[in-house]
């Protein structure tokens, strides 16, 4: 059983999708073990997005996540994570197939509806930094 940390983004909760893909998650059979809605502070941001922190797009994307409340939960189940990724589709939305979270609901990189962990290592990392208080 894996775990992964996913954020809906602030341009999907604003536009009230977070219904829509949780329900795509819950639908392929993956587990909500925790699940919170938060103004994320922005030491969280940064800290969530450390890896990105020498690119130049670095200030935008800890601009844009503390842009407004964001919903944030681990998924459980079987290849949780490379199958939370799929369901979301290419990072850039333009490579998005249709029928992926992107693919329907997003058109750029910078506004692309949803997080998720990229690697077992990743996932440990986020889920903790999100739910310290989770297990
Ligand atoms: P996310 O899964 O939140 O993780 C890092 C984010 O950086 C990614 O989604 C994109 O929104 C963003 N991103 C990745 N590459 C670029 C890029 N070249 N320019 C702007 N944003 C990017």
């Amino acid at each position: 059983m894996q775990e992964t940390l996913v954020l809906i983004k602030p341009d999907g909760v604003k536009r009230q999708l977070s219904g829509e893909i949780l329900s795509r998650y819950e639908r392929k059979g993956l587990v909500i073990k925790a699940l919170k809605l938060l103004q994320v502070p922005r030491e969280l941001a940064e800290e969530h997005y450390a890896e990105h922190k020498d690119k130049p797009f670095f200030g935008e994307l800890v601009d844009f996540i503390t842009s407004g409340p964001v919903l944030a939960f681990v998924l459980a189940g079987e290849n949780a994570i490379v199958s939370v990724r799929a369901l979301n589709g290419a990072t850039n939305p333009v490579d998005a197939a249709p029928g992926s979270i992107r693919g329907d609901y997003a058109l750029t990189m910078d506004s692309n509806v949803v997080h998720a962990s990229d690697s077992p290592e990743s996932a440990a990392r986020e889920v903790h930094l999100w739910f310290p208080e989770y297990k």
